[in-house]
């Protein structure tokens, strides 16, 4: 409503008198629309919303209440205060009147001063109502904008530590995002949500984050390892994990880490967990990530054939693997007849 607009007051009486009246000690605060019946109230508020109604509650043929009723129906208008003019002998329906959302009552026969102050008061008090709501709204908008602000920047942050990761090992370049990109593709033919494969993604991607703090010379070493340079790497997904776990927006980021070279028969490492007892992310990103190795260049090989790698996914099923999540792998490997799903030389 603009400054120099006055409210619209919608005035609903069956007597002349009170129209007059009515008009009269409102006009002046007030842009006074003055109706005889309850048809004719229900009539206009349908063609344009007034910012209050005062409504006689004692006029034939339908009552202030029904007229009310019927308002409060209308999802428009429901929010416009109504105040009613009551006798003497309406105490009752005042009440009852009340409980319905009316907003106030102004006693008839009423002094004009009075009943301006009253009218004047609600619309003050609507008007405040209205910025108030519209200020919450203003901040909610504020809010969702830096919260997806916020989301934005962990996905970027999340890229970045994994790009970092990746960059240690020369040769499996781009490990973190293909075992992270296999990982959401068997969530979702394993009917995960739209969210859990996001999560999956966002674990898969950060899955070797505890290579971080393992030498360059050892993760690129074309030679055999020693026990101790063995037990080093070994420790990535504890190291990892406890990175991760610190992370507490993303509850859920540091189970891949910690448990993807864990094994379906238990034999696995760091904590030897068996079957069901791995949590489905980390078997997922298990077999995601056993297949991208052998997919793509290591230090002491080239991509090996896609058959050799076939033959390993389905001999370490229900040994190394899930046989679940295998058989999925297993039937992306045979959809990709082109050997397409694998490190390319320019990854
Ligand atoms: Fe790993």
């Amino acid at each position: 409503m603009s400054d120099n607009r006055k409210p619209l007051l919608l005035a609903v009486d069956d007597e002349s008198t009170n129209r007059i009246l009515v008009k009269n000690f409102l006009s002046n605060d007030f842009d006074v629309i003055c109706v005889e019946t309850g048809v004719a109230a229900l009539n206009f508020v349908a063609h344009r919303i007034p910012d209050i109604i005062l409504m006689d509650y004692r006029m034939p043929e339908m009552t202030g209440k029904e007229v009310f009723l019927k308002i409060k129906e209308m999802k428009e208008v429901a929010s416009v205060p109504v105040i009613f003019l009551t006798a003497e002998d309406d105490r009752e329906t005042e009440k009852e009147l009340f409980q319905l959302g009316a907003m106030d009552f102004i006693s008839k026969p009423f002094v004009p001063e009075i009943a301006r102050e009253r009218v004047l008061r609600i619309q003050k008090l609507k008007q405040l109502q209205n910025g108030l709501e519209a200020e919450v709204e203003e901040k909610t908008k504020d809010l969702k904008t830096s919260g997806e602000k916020l989301e934005r920047l962990s996905k970027q942050m999340v890229l970045a530590l994994a790009g970092t990761v990746d960059a240690k090992d020369t040769y499996t370049r781009g490990h973190s995002f293909r075992v992270a990109k296999y990982s959401k593709e068997i969530a979702k033919r394993l009917g995960k949500t739209e969210e859990e494969q996001n999560d999956i993604y966002m674990s898969g991607l950060l899955h070797d984050l505890g290579k971080i703090g393992i030498p360059d010379t050892i993760i690129n070493k074309p030679t055999k390892l020693t026990d101790e340079e063995y037990e080093l790497i070994q420790n990535h997904p504890v190291v990892g994990s406890k990175i991760l776990e610190e992370i507490t927006e993303m509850p859920g980021l540091y189970i891949g880490a910690r448990w993807h070279h864990e094994r379906y028969d238990g034999k696995g490492y760091p904590d030897g967990l068996q079957g069901d007892d791995i949590p489905m992310t980390a078997r997922i990103i298990g077999v995601a990530d056993s297949y991208d190795t052998m997919s793509s260049n290591r230090s002491y090989r080239k991509v090996l054939p896609q058959a050799v790698v076939r033959k390993e996914i389905l001999d370490g099923k229900g040994s190394q693997f899930d046989p679940v999540v295998a058989d999925v792998m297993l039937q992306m490997i045979d959809e990709d007849v082109n050997y397409d799903m694998r490190q390319k030389d320019e990854d």
